[in-house]
This record gives C-alpha cells, sequence and structure tokens, in this order.
C-alpha cells in the first residue's frame, strides 16, 4: 500500500502542475487581452479535462503494471508451493513404497521360513510330549500292576516324581529289599515307595521334609493308604549350612545356605536307598548337594543314590561334584522324563 502511494506522488504532482499550468496559461491569455474570458472558461475545462484524462489513464497504466506483477509473484509463489508439494509427495511416496517393501520381504520371510520352522517345531515338541506321555503312562500301569495299591492314588508328575523315576525305584527295592529307604522331599513319592517295601515285604521310608504344611499332608496322605508303619515323615527345617561358590557361564555364584537340620538323621544307618528329590531348586544354587557329603557315611556300602530332576543343569553338576569328591561312586545315567542319575560304589 505505501509502496502505492508513493508510486502515485509523481502522478499527482505532475496532475497538479499540468492543472496549475492548465488555470494558469488561460488565465495569462485572458489579461493579456489575446482571448475573450468566455473562451478562458472554456479553454480552463477543457484543460482541466484534458489533465484529468492524462493522469486518469497515467494511473491505470501504473496499476496495470502494479497488478501485472503482482500476479506475476503469485504465479511465481504458487508454482514454487506446488512443487515443493509435489517433491514432498514424492519423497513421501518413495518412503511408502519402500516400507510396503520390506513389509512384503518380512511377510515372504514368514511365509517361506519362520512358519514352516515353527511348524516343524510345534510337531516336534508335540510327539516329544506325546511319546512322554505315552512313557509315563506306561510306567503308571506297570506301577500300578506290580503294587498292590489303592484305587486312588496321589497324582505324579508336575511337582512330584514322575513314574518313570518311581518304577526305576520300585526296581531297586525289589532288587536291594533295602532295610531303610531315605527320601528327601515328601508327597506323592513316600506313598508308592511305602507300597513297594510293603510289596518287598520289609523295610522303611523315612522322608524328610523341610516344609511342616507339606510334612503334615504328606503324614495324612501315608494315613490314609494305610502306611503308618512303613513310611515315617520327618520335618527337617532348613538350617544353615557351608555356602561354597560354583561357577554358572563363568559367573562365580554361591550355592544354598541351608539344607536340611542333619539332627534328623541322627538315628539313620545302614541306608540302603537314598531318593534325592529335595530341598526344593528355589532354596539356591545346588540346594540338593549336601545330601551326599552328609548322608553317604550313613549308608550301606551298596547303596543306590537316586538324584531327580538329573536334566537340570544344576542336578547335573551337583552329580560331577559328588563325583569329583568321592571317587568311589559311579553314576549311571538313566533315561527318564526329568532326568534320573544314579550312583552307586
Ligand atoms: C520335588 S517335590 C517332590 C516331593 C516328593 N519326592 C514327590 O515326588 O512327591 C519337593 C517338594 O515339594 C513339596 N510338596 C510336597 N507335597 C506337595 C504338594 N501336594 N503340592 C506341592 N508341593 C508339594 C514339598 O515341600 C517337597 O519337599
Amino acid at each position: 500500500m505505501r509502496s502505492l502511494r508513493s508510486r502515485l506522488r509523481p502522478l499527482l504532482v505532475t496532475g497538479a502542475v499540468v492543472g496549475v499550468a492548465v488555470l494558469c496559461v488561460p488565465t495569462a491569455l485572458g489579461i493579456a487581452g489575446l482571448v475573450g474570458w468566455t473562451d478562458v472558461l472554456a479553454l480552463t475545462f477543457l484543460g482541466l479535462l484534458a489533465a484529468a484524462v492524462g493522469v486518469l489513464g497515467l494511473g491505470t497504466l501504473l496499476l496495470y503494471r502494479r497488478v501485472g506483477a503482482l500476479s506475476r509473484s503469485v504465479t511465481t509463489a504458487m508454482d514454487t508451493h506446488s512443487r515443493r508439494v509435489t517433491e514432498t509427495l514424492g519423497r513421501d511416496r518413495m518412503e511408502t513404497t519402500r516400507a510396503l517393501d520390506d513389509v512384503r520381504e518380512r511377510v515372504v520371510h514368514l511365509q517361506k521360513e519362520t512358519l514352516p520352522r515353527m511348524g516343524r517345531d510345534i510337531r516336534n515338541a508335540v510327539a516329544v510330549q506325546g511319546r512322554d506321555d505315552y512313557e509315563q503312562q506306561v510306567a503308571w500301569t506297570e506301577l500300578r500292576d506290580h503294587l498292590d495299591t489303592a484305587a486312588f492314588m496321589p497324582p505324579l508328575r508336575g511337582w512330584a516324581a514322575s513314574p518313570d523315576v518311581l518304577r526305576l525305584l520300585v526296581r531297586h527295592i525289589d532288587r536291594l529289599r533295602p532295610d531303610l529307604v531315605v527320601e528327601c522331599g515328601s508327597g506323592a513319592s513316600s506313598v508308592w515307595i511305602g507300597y513297594a517295601l510293603r510289596r518287598a515285604g520289609g523295610g522303611r521310608l523315612v522322608a524328610v521334609e523341610h516344609d511342616a504344611r507339606y510334612a503334615e499332608l504328606s503324614r495324612d496322605l501315608v494315613a490314609a493308604h494305610g502306611l503308618d508303619d512303613v513310611v515315617e515323615v520327618r520335618h527337617a527345617p532348613l538350617v544353615e549350612t557351608p555356602v561354597t561358590t560354583v561357577t554358572v557361564q563363568g559367573e562365580e555364584l554361591p550355592t544354598a545356605d541351608r539344607w536340611y537340620d542333619p539332627s534328623v538323621f541322627a538315628d539313620l544307618k545302614g541306608i540302603g536307598l537314598l531318593f534325592v528329590d529335595g530341598p526344593p531348586k528355589a532354596t539356591g544354587l545346588q540346594a540338593r548337594y549336601p545330601a551326599v557329603p552328609t548322608l553317604l557315611p550313613r549308608c550301606a556300602e551298596d547303596v543306590v543314590i537316586v538324584l531327580d530332576d538329573a536334566a537340570r543343569r544344576d542336578e547335573r553338576a551337583i552329580g560331577d561334584r559328588w563325583l569329583a569328591e568321592h571317587p568311589e561312586l559311579q553314576r549311571t545315567e538313566e533315561a527318564a522324563e526329568k532326568g534320573a542319575h544314579v550312583f552307586t560304589r
């Protein structure tokens, strides 16, 4: 607006000068008596009209030029803007295309590799599980056929020992006919071992349990099966035991600092079968390790020690340590769902 005003200023000045000249020249001619006063008026009017037309024409021309410049700058701005929009859209489109290509590649990888591999893994896992279930079913049936048990038996597997390791224990009981069986960790297995000892015609089981509640439950279970004369469940709280360190994946870690109160074993001698199935793993690293150093002096010469859950890295390491510290021991790895290592000397 300011620039338009400054452009119009010379025009107005010129108009004013022309206007003054148009007023002055006829008046001067009139004073000089060269033209009559009527002609002076006519000349003045005509002069003013011509000046007005001239100024208007010049103004229109200026305005026309200004509008032209404005329209050019608007066109340029629009061109620049539309070019930018086009460039941005092009870039976005390229990025979207790249992202879609990436997704397509992943889908193809999923279809050709991941899904078939997952399918194979699932089929293998189902096959292994099916085989495991079948084997446990067979072991359960053999146990039921072999032992004269009650109709309703405490369920196995899960937190309890699996049928295959119990079948192994029963075979050893049948062969050794031990006077004394010791079990670290009581539960369903205490009942099954009780039936096996009754069938063998002698011997007793001392099941040691760190948890007072489970000791009570195990006792009830034993009583419900009428096995109190064969199975004794002893509550033995965990007490401090010397801590050592073990190397796990290159890291030195402390072992469990608690194990069954040893006084609970004070009267036990000539253990013929030792079943190590406690304390639970949650107690700490190598929680079951103290069983052999503590109880081996209380075992019969032909003792059989069965370590359950030997498929676990921690239990395997416990076995390695027993063998290293007691060279008279030998280990046999039995095929069992959770892994069962048998130690003899
Ligand atoms: C590895 S489990 C095995 C116990 C036992 N040897 C058996 O096979 O049934 C070890 C611990 O499980 C706990 N336990 C006993 N009865 C249980 C039950 N009914 N439910 C969950 N845990 C139980 C006890 O604390 C026991 O020491």
